[in-house]
Parts: structure tokens; C-alpha cells; sequence
């Protein structure tokens, strides 16, 4: 019912649950003192001695009383608060830092639906586990031994028949819990798929409405909803069942308790005013721990959180290398590399070399292994076998950070909501107006944004508001504010309009021969890689032919029927001449 690791990790939150404890206990303290004062007067007037002035001070002794369980019930719900906003921070602290640790490799690990449920909802349960749970489950083993040292002192005999009563609570409890643990899991799994499916479908909105899938795919939300309203129901019944259960236990035990006292009161072996202590106390006896009983189940809630995010945070991490790459030109060599999706080989034995300052080309059919390059090259990708080598130095001995500064993808870069201005300073942060608006000129965007507002435009989420051309050409803008030495372009003129891709393809060229940086080109329009030093044709994840342009085409297989099938597809487009 506790969590070891989850005190420990979270070692800076307990005090605040110590806190809650101290301030509960002593709110009982006070409500005792109250009932205490309310006894003395009844057992005053039973043994008709009450006189005015004592009536006075029973008065004053129960309000103090009754200020003070308001006091510290206060207080007590601050700790708590306390407890809550401590954990939060701390447990989203340590997974945003296990999530830097992954990298940009996360993705193999969690999707991106689990994420956002671990560190929202799965968080806030865990804030009820610390604020409200764990605060309940010590006060309820130390509020039934406070009342029993009590009434112990007036009657022995029924104060034990209580506090053998009260065990029976966690009794249900455990038992309860493993049932629960079924139907959690259920829960949480449904609860994740739910959260998928419509992360997905909200994502593919325009393409269901394009496809007139839309019907189709409400029905399936409501299919999912449909079982997670199953199950939640199932959670929510059980969790009233056991409510009703404790609810009886807590009734009944006090019912015993009391009929023991009475038969001790007949036999005149408890005063009147121990009796009537008695009764007003009993009830109390068992509320802590029915309380638990109903704060029991999002403590539940707050530990499957819990084993959700240890094992998030248990997940391997990579290895990170520590070495780092100098400012000189990058030579890339890859001996004998391989790559596999769980499981399924995608590259096999790759070897290539990609010299300092050169411009090489990946070419092949879709679905070859391009894209896998890429992002082994970025780390995305982190397992492969064989070796990588960057100016000798292993990829998987370089830091993440280093590597991601030197190198650069272009292909699938995001754009975020903010102005123009704020895209561009992701790729260099120091620098000044004038040289972002060079950077737009050399990509031939400033005159077009300049209508719009300059580098104050204010972009869309995701740059929709800019034209497929426009967009890419700003990212490849950023791209080059970062200074990087290697450019990974994958697919960059994919999707846009011929002037934006002329535009790029010259810009690729003169990255790499007037500025001395390496660039990785994966392009399936083979016109745009032509010029390239030396052109890589993958098939079945293997690589079958290389050369220049010139060479390909001198040996007339499978690149050169490639590229002559592409030209005379493009010469039909244009009117066939
Ligand atoms: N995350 C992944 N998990 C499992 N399989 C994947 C994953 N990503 C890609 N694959 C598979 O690996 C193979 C290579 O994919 P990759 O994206 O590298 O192809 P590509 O050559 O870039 O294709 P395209 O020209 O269409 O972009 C494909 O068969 C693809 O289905
Ligand atoms: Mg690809």
C-alpha cells in the first residue's frame, strides 16, 4: 500500500506529508477536547452538580476546541497542497530530464500519447497519492491507537472490542486491491489506446475529411469510448462496492463497541461521563480508516501512475558517447553497417564513404532504407551494427550535443507558432535582424515576407500559414543560420513548386562547393542529383550501384533506367516534345 521507491525518489515532498500528518492528528487532539468538555457537562447534569459558572468554562474549553480542529485542519490542508505542487515539479522534472537523457531517440520508447498522459494526468494522481493518500494512511493507523489510549483509561474491555474491529477495513481493502489491480490495468491500457486514437485522428483530420473517412472514423472513437466507458465503469462500481462494505464494517464495529460498553455501564464498572466519551468517540474510531477506504482508490490510481512512469524511467538509455566534433570539415564512413526495425533488417552491410566537403547523393526506390540513414546519423536511430566513423571518431562515442550542432537535417523541420523572427533564432540565437533578413534573401523569401510583415510575421502553428515552398525554404533558412558542417536534405524539394526547388537545389550545390560543407542529399527526383560527387543506389537495403552521374549512366542498369523512365515521364508532363 506504500511505495518504497516513490518516498525515496521523492524524499523532499515528505516533510510535507510529515507536516499533514502532525496537523491531522492534532485537529483529533482538538476534537477531542471538545467532545471531552461536552461529556463532563451531560455527566454534570446525569449527577445534577452542573453549576453556572463550570457550564461557562465547559463552553470555552469545547469552542477552543472546536477553533482549534478548525486551526489545524487548515493547516493541515495547506500541507497538503504543499505535498501536491512538490511532487509535481519534481516528478515532471524527472521525466522531462530522462526525456533530454533519451534524446531524440524517445520515440522508440514511449509514444507521443503516453507522454503527454504521463506527464499530465498520470502526474496529478500521483499528487493525490502524496497529498491526500499517504497523509490518511499514517493517520489512520494512529488515530485508532490515539482514541484507544483514551477510552482505555475509563473501560478496558470495550475500547479493545474496537480496536480489534478496526483491522477489519484494511482487510476489505487488500482484498479489494487485488481485484483492482486487474481492472486497473484494463484501465490504463484502454485509457492509452483511447488517448492514441485520437491524438491520430485529430492529426489526420483533413485527410479523413479528404477521404471521406470521417464517418468511419467516428465510429471507431466511439467503439474506443465505448470500452473505456466500460471500464471506467467497472473501476467506479467496484470502488462503491468497497465503500459500502467499509461503511458497514466502520457501523457495525462501533454498534459492537457500544453494545459492550452499555452492558459495562449497567455493571457500573464505567462513570458516565468515560460512557458518553465513549459514545461520541466510537464512531470516530473507524472514520480514518473508512476515509482511507474512499482516498484508498485514487491511491491506487496514483501507484499504477507510478509503475507507468518507473518504467518509463527505467527504460535503457543509450549509450552516450562523450567526444565531441571539432570545427573542420566532416568526412563520413560507414563500414558494414546494418539496421532493423524490431527485428525486420532494412539496411544490411552498408559501406560508403562521404568525403570532407562533398555532396553525395542516397537514391532508391521507397520503402529502400534512405530515411534510416538519416536518422541513424542523427541518432534518432540509435542501434545499428558496424561502424559509423565521423573524421575516425565512432557516431555512437560522439555526444548527442555536439552531433546535433554539426549536423543539420533539413527534411521534416517543424515550424513553430511565433514570429519569423523566433524560427530563424532556433538556428543561431545571437543573431542580429540583419543577418536573419541576409539569410531570407539568399533563400529568396525576403521579398515575399516582407509584404507580410518582415520577420515580425506571425506563423501558424506548424507554418500554415506560408506556402508548402515558402516553408521549406525558411527551414532550410534556419538551417544555414546554424553553420553546421554536415546537411543532411532529405527529400527537400518534395512537395513544392519548381521555383522554391531551383532555388534550393542551387543553394545545396553552393553549400558544398563554395562553402566546404559535407551534404547528404536523399532525393527520388534523380534530375536534382546529377551533380553530385557520387551517388549511392540503394536496393533491398543494400547498396548496388555507385558513381557519379556519368558513371551510372555509362553502365546503363538499374540508376540509369531510373533516371531515363523519370525524364521521359517529366517530358510527357511538360506536352511531350
Ligand atoms: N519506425 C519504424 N518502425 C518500423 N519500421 C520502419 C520504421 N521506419 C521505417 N520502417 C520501415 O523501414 C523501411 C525503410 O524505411 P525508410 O523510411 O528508411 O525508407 P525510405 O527509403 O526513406 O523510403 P521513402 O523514399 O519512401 O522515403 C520501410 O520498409 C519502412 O516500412
Ligand atoms: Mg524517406
Amino acid at each position: 500500500m506504500l511505495k518504497v521507491r516513490l518516498l525515496k525518489m521523492l524524499k523532499g515532498s515528505v516533510k510535507y506529508v510529515v507536516l499533514g500528518i502532525i496537523w491531522q492528528w492534532l485537529s483529533l487532539v482538538s476534537q477531542v477536547v471538545t467532545v471531552g468538555a461536552v461529556a463532563l457537562a451531560i455527566s454534570d447534569i446525569y449527577h445534577q452538580t452542573l453549576e453556572l459558572s463550570v457550564l461557562g468554562l465547559y463552553l470555552v474549553v469545547a469552542v477552543v476546541g472546536v477553533i482549534g480542529r478548525v486551526f489545524f485542519d487548515k493547516l493541515q490542508a495547506d500541507a497538503s497542497f504543499e505535498a501536491s505542487a512538490d511532487v509535481k515539479t519534481r516528478m515532471r522534472a524527472l521525466i522531462y530530464e530522462k526525456l533530454l537523457r533519451l534524446g531524440s531517440s524517445y520515440r522508440e520508447k514511449v509514444s507521443t500519447a503516453q507522454l503527454t498522459q504521463m506527464m499530465g494526468e498520470g502526474v496529478e494522481q500521483l499528487e493525490i497519492y502524496f497529498g491526500k493518500y499517504l497523509i490518511q494512511f499514517v493517520y489512520a493507523l494512529i488515530a485508532p491507537v490515539t482514541l484507544f489510549a483514551i477510552l482505555a483509561f475509563f473501560n478496558m474491555k470495550s475500547a479493545m472490542v474496537l480496536l480489534v474491529c478496526v483491522p477489519a477495513i484494511p482487510i476489505v481493502i487488500a482484498i479489494v486491491m487485488n481485484v483492482a489491480r486487474i481492472i486497473l490495468d484494463k484501465y490504463f491500457k484502454v485509457y492509452y489506446e483511447l488517448g492514441d486514437t485520437f491524438l491520430e485522428k485529430v492529426r489526420g483530420m483533413t485527410t479523413l475529411k479528404i477521404y471521406r473517412a470521417d464517418e468511419q472514423a467516428e465510429r471507431d472513437m466511439a467503439d474506443e469510448s465505448e470500452k473505456f466507458r466500460s471500464v471506467s465503469m467497472k473501476v467506479l462500481s467496484m470502488q462503491l462496492n468497497s465503500t459500502i462494505v467499509m461503511d458497514v464494517i466502520a457501523y457495525c464495529g462501533a454498534a459492537v463497541g457500544i453494545a459492550v460498553m452499555l452492558e459495562e455501564f449497567l455493571n457500573q464498572n464505567i462513570t458516565v461521563f468515560g460512557a458518553v466519551l465513549f459514545l461520541l468517540l466510537s464512531v470516530e474510531f473507524f472514520l480514518p480508516m473508512r476515509q482511507l477506504g474512499s482516498y484508498f482508490h485514487m491511491g491506487m490510481n496514483g501507484m499504477k501512475a507510478a509503475d507507468n512512469i518507473f518504467e518509463f524511467l527505467d527504460s535503457r538509455e543509450p549509450n552516450h558517447g562523450k567526444s565531441t566534433l571539432d570545427d573542420s570539415p566532416i568526412r563520413i564512413a560507414f563500414n558494414g553497417v546494418s539496421y532493423a526495425y524490431d527485428g525486420k533488417k532494412v539496411l544490411e552491410n552498408i559501406s560508403m564513404l562521404i568525403p570532407a566537403g562533398g555532396m553525395v547523393s542516397i537514391v532508391g526506390k521507397s520503402g529502400v532504407g534512405k530515411s534510416t540513414i538519416a536518422k541513424i546519423l542523427r541518432k534518432q536511430n540509435r542501434a545499428y551494427s558496424g561502424s559509423i566513423k565521423f573524421n575516425g571518431k565512432e557516431l555512437s562515442s560522439i555526444s548527442e550535443e555536439s552531433l546535433l550542432e554539426k549536423v543539420t537535417a533539413v527534411g521534416d523541420s517543424y515550424i513553430f507558432p511565433g514570429t519569423v523572427k523566433d524560427n530563424l533564432l532556433l538556428g543561431s540565437p545571437k543573431a542580429n535582424d540583419k543577418r536573419l533578413k541576409n539569410v531570407l534573401m539568399i533563400v529568396n523569401l525576403w521579398n515575399e515576407l516582407k509584404e507580410k510583415g518582415g520577420l515580425g510575421f506571425q506563423l501558424t502553428e506548424g507554418g500554415t500559414n506560408l506556402s508548402g515552398g515558402q516553408r521549406q525554404r525558411l527551414a532550410f533558412a534556419r538551417a544555414l543560420l546554424k553553420n553546421s558542417s554536415v546537411y543532411i536534405l532529405d527529400e527537400p524539394t518534395s512537395n513544392i513548386d519548381p521555383e522554391s526547388e531551383k532555388i534550393i537545389m542551387n543553394l545545396v550545390e553552393k553549400l558544398s562547393r563554395d562553402m566546404g560543407r559535407t551534404i547528404i542529399l536523399i532525393s527520388h527526383r534523380l534530375a536534382n542529383v546529377v551533380h553530385s560527387d557520387k551517388i549511392f543506389l540503394l536496393s533491398k537495403g543494400e547498396i548496388s550501384e555507385q558513381g557519379t552521374h556519368q558513371e551510372l549512366m555509362n553502365i546503363n542498369m538499374e540508376y540509369a533506367k531510373l533516371y531515363n523512365r523519370q525524364k521521359e515521364l517529366e517530358r510527357f508532363g511538360k506536352g511531350g516534345q
